[in-house]
């Protein structure tokens, strides 16, 4: 595993490189294995990506009948709700491009059985992903986002889900939001060939510096993110601002 890093001046050049590099990604694994399993993150910075994902000079280069589609975390709301992952992806992205609906996967959602719906994601996990590694199925590709308090999906500070190495699909109580996630856990996203984590903000820029530096693990869940393959950050200048001025860890290559 490679811990690489890219910087981009803005949220413009983000997104570009972002699609860029899940265009690279998608390449590879339809060259070798003939279909892309990529895990979709949620909140607002991947809209970046997805924008550039559906325009004409990205979306006319994928076959995206080889292409499925997960999320690696989801509120716990209807599909139609303003805060879904599911929504915010089909508006940016899903509605624009010509991908099947059976290749679409969402978390079910159904109202008082988050706990069902959490065990159904995983099935359709274990049905859909053909490659499997250490007996847990292995994604080509898992896109994540990084909050404030270091936390991804829906792997935040202080909950039990970051205690779960059985399930590979979890229901979790945010208390900070007062309400119910599902999310993927440890062992199957760090069972994923590479994860590409996009962080943007100034606001991110002081916890960007102690995850980078790996100082901190107990406090930011995103520092067990530890991928089979490689781990790929790519930040804005303003979330890198910190970093930038420390030096750039040596264990960190440079993205090309
Ligand atoms: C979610 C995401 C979450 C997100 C971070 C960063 O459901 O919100 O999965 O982990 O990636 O909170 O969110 P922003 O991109 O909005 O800063």
């Amino acid at each position: 595993m490679t811990d690489y890093i890219s910087v981009q001046t803005d949220k413009t050049e983000l997104g570009l490189k972002a699609a860029e590099y899940w265009l690279g990604q998608y390449e590879q694994a339809v060259k070798n294995r003939a279909v892309f399993h990529v895990v979709l993150s949620g909140g607002t910075t991947p809209k970046l990506l997805y924008e550039h994902l559906a325009s004409k000079g990205f979306a006319d280069r994928v076959n995206w009948k080889q292409v499925h589609v997960y999320f690696g975390d989801e509120r716990f709301v209807p599909h139609d709700h303003a805060d879904s992952n599911y929504r915010m992806a089909k508006e940016t992205l899903l509605d624009k491009i010509d991908i099947p609906i059976e290749n679409i996967h969402p978390v079910e959602y159904r109202e008082n059985h988050i706990e069902d719906c959490a065990r159904a994601y995983q099935q359709t996990i274990e049905t859909n992903v053909k490659s499997w590694v250490n007996d847990i199925p292995q994604f080509d590709l898992v896109l994540l986002g990084m909050g404030d308090d270091g936390h991804t999906a829906s792997l935040f500070p202080d909950t039990e889900i970051l205690n779960e190495n059985q399930r590979w699909v979890s229901e979790v109580f945010v208390k900070k939001f007062n309400s119910w996630r599902v999310s993927m856990t440890y062992p199957l996203i760090n069972n994923a060939r590479n994860v590409c984590i996009l962080v943007v903000g100034d606001n991110k820029a002081e916890v960007m510096l102690s995850v980078l530096a790996r100082s901190g693990a107990t406090k930011y869940p995103i520092l067990r993110i530890r991928p089979i393959g490689d781990l790929v950050w790519i930040l804005d200048a303003s979330a890198a601002t910190l970093v930038i001025k420390q030096g750039i860890p040596s264990n960190l290559s440079k993205l090309t």
